[in-house]
């Protein structure tokens, strides 16, 4: 079974952080989010992918290549111009068997994937959507199933008591093949918003299957910092390549840490960073591999991608740091987001 990775949006609600970077490229625990990903999907024995790409699609082709060094194989589905999410699901119709599975490539997700397989076989569906269950259903479009688990309609953003359930689209979906019929090649066209409502109308056999463990959409600077919380606090089993060193302090190799450095768990450190003597690291912090940070620097729930650097005696509370960037001696930041812009102006 062929997995397809929706990798091509714009990530606007992520920007400065996904200015020249696909969102699922952004940075989670020291590792680009697609990687982990893949690891989860290989883990539950697929092999096969397909990536479709759009928006700064190099970046994606640089780093993934054919697969070969993960053990699997990757072929891309190039989209010229913004497909939406059906459309570059029909841009990759020739790469895909008769049955696939599709994800949004931004979706945090740690959920076994054979019982939806199982569960698309056995109904018969042609399309099985993977549902989450969230605790305030008015900011989503919510499901409505019969007691087969076809559903019977989408309710946008309902009221609490006119909510239907709690039951909302996942972003991963077992297809059939013959789903992609209606779906116009080279048209910009959404899955949720077009697609499955005229498949539900038309009594097309779409089903719900609701999928155990961690659920989150990434798509927010809010969610992304909520992802980095549930990391550290062990919410959410990821690979880390970093060992833990002490108590939630996770260090990378080669990284140097100077004389009266104070750890305050939980904090992920990545590989070959550098921290000057007598800073102050944590909590809730992650810096990038490759870092260089200053003496007597205050960092505390920041996430700092790779290569950035923090010059002596600055403060960091609550910020997000793309990679490269540089935050000059003594400067102090709360809550801001930047990035490297290409051209290298800091935004
Ligand atoms: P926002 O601009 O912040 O809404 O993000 P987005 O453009 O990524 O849109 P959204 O979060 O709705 O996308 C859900 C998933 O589908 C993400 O993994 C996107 O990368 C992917 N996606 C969205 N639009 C396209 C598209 O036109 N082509 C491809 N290949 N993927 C898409």
């Amino acid at each position: 079974m062929k997995a397809l990775l929706l990798a091509g949006g714009m990530g606007t609600r992520l920007r400065p952080l996904t200015e020249g970077l696909p969102k699922p490229m952004a940075l989670v625990g020291n590792r680009p989010w697609l990687e982990h990903v893949l690891l989860h999907l290989k883990q539950e024995g697929i092999r096969d992918f397909v990536m479709a790409v759009h928006h700064s699609q190099d970046v994606i082709r640089h780093y993934f290549g054919d697969g070969s060094r993960w053990g699997v194989s990757i072929q891309y589905a190039v989209e010229q111009t913004r497909l939406g999410t059906a459309g570059a699901i029909k841009n990759a119709e020739p790469l895909l068997g008769d049955r696939f599975l599709v994800l949004n490539a931004d979706i945090i997700l740690r959920s076994p994937i054979v019982p939806l397989l199982d569960y698309h076989e056995q109904s018969g569906a042609l399309v099985t959507i993977g549902l989450t269950e969230v605790d305030h259903p008015s900011h989503y479009g919510v499901v409505e199933q019969d007691e087969r688990g076809r559903i019977i309609r989408f309710v946008e953003k309902p009221s609490l008591h006119e909510a239907p359930s709690r039951r909302i689209n996942a972003g991963l979906y077992v297809m059939e093949k013959k789903a992609l019929a209606s779906i116009p090649a080279q048209q910009e066209v959404s899955i949720e918003r077009e697609t499955f409502p005229q498949l539900i109308e038309s009594h097309g056999g779409v089903f719900g299957f609701l999928l155990g463990g961690y659920w989150l959409d990434m798509g927010t600077t809010d969610r992304y910092r909520k992802l980095h919380r549930d990391l550290l606090d062990r919410k959410i089993a990821l690979t880390l390549k970093e060992k833990e060193r002490g108590q939630g302090i996770w260090v990378g190799e080669h990284t140097d840490v100077g004389s009266g450095v104070l750890f305050v768990p939980p904090v992920l450190i990545g590989d070959r960073v550098r921290i000057g003597d007598r800073s102050v690291i944590g909590p809730y912090t992650v810096i990038g591999d490759d870092c260089e940070i200053g003496a007597q620097v205050r960092c505390s729930e920041s996430i700092l991608w790779d290569r950035c650097k923090v010059h002596r005696e600055a403060q960091l509370n609550h910020c997000i740091f793309g990679s490269g960037l540089e935050l000059g001696a003594g400067h102090l930041l709360h809550e801001a987001v930047m990035n490297v812009l290409p051209g290298g102006v800091a935004q």
